[in-house]
């Protein structure tokens, strides 16, 4: 019998989640069926469970219901409980376990499909909201020298660092640090990757921050997908390599995929894809 999957969002329609899981079944020979679900705003645990007792074996989460997901789960993995925010959900039985496969994501997008091992490296972090949050335990996990985590409204970076830097049960190297946008002008602080994970670029906006962060050579990611934002361009002039998130889409995808099936798929080829479109 095939093994329903879907995205649950709101909005959902513009999601490349179907087309993405349906490539990777089709790749991997896994019978599975993937579909979008629009749940209404104010509905959606009714909906997640309508879609459980019906027979459904998983779900993506998107915007605006990754902390409700994180509510709703009866039991999460460490990487879901520090982002404070759920991506997957997977069914069996009575339980409803909640992942977060996004900060592994981005890891994996930068190591493998960017070539850029984290180890060593100096990592600024910019924004504090939920999607900054969701990939600092697996940045931190790449062993970084340093990773600085920067916001418009310094105490929110200030306090995330904080909670990172004594996770329970935990021993990491290295803690992070957090600041505003205007303390970044210390001429010490200089990056080998500048990840952008605030919604400026959304919203057309450009980031005001000081020139002069790049090393050499470094990497500028924008987490948004299928727009050149500010960020971008900013980081392009300065002769820096840029990338967008369409590669941390695919390969969160690929580690849900993992975790739902117990394979990983090849993500070169959806990418390969995408990017063409
Ligand atoms: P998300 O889930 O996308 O992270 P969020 O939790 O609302 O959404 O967080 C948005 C992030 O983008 C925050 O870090 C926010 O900065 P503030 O904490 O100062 O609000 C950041 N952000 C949004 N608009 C911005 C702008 N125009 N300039 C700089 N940062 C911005």
């Amino acid at each position: 019998m095939t093994d329903n999957y879907a995205v649950i969002g709101h909005p959902v329609a513009h999601s490349k989640s179907p087309q993405i899981h349906t490539h990777f079944a089709a790749q991997t020979g896994e019978d599975l069926c993937y579909t979008a679900i629009l749940a209404p705003l104010d509905g959606f645990a009714a909906t997640v469970r309508d879609f459980s007792a019906s027979g459904g074996c998983g779900l993506n989460v998107t915007v605006p219901f990754k902390e409700e997901a994180f509510r709703l789960a009866t039991r999460l993995s460490p990487r879901a409980q520090a982002a404070g925010a759920v991506n997957t959900l997977r069914f069996s039985g009575n339980e409803i376990f909640g992942d977060n496969t996004d900060g592994a994501g981005l890891v994996c997008d930068i190591e493998k499909n960017l070539d850029r091992a984290l180890a060593g490296r100096r990592i600024l972090l910019l924004g504090a909201g939920g999607a900054a949050r969701g990939v600092i335990l697996p940045l931190l996990l790449g062993n970084p020298a340093r990773l600085v985590i920067a916001n418009r409204t310094t105490q929110k970076a200030i306090l995330l660092a904080a909670e990172f830097s004594r996770l329970p049960g935990r021993a990491l190297a290295l803690r992070p640090e957090g600041c505003g946008f205007a303390d970044l002008s210390v001429e010490s602080n200089v990056f080998d990757i500048i990840i952008n994970a605030t919604s400026a670029g959304l919203q057309g906006i450009s980031l005001d921050i000081p020139d002069g962060l790049y090393a050499a050579g470094a990497l500028a990611y924008e987490m948004v997908y299928g727009r050149e934002t500010s960020f971008m361009t900013q980081a392009r002039r300065a002769g820096m390599q840029v990338a967008d998130g369409l590669g941390m889409l695919v390969e969160q995808a690929a580690e849900a995929f993992l975790l739902w099936r117990g394979v990983r798929p090849e993500t070169a080829p959806i990418l390969q894809e995408l990017r063409g479109a």
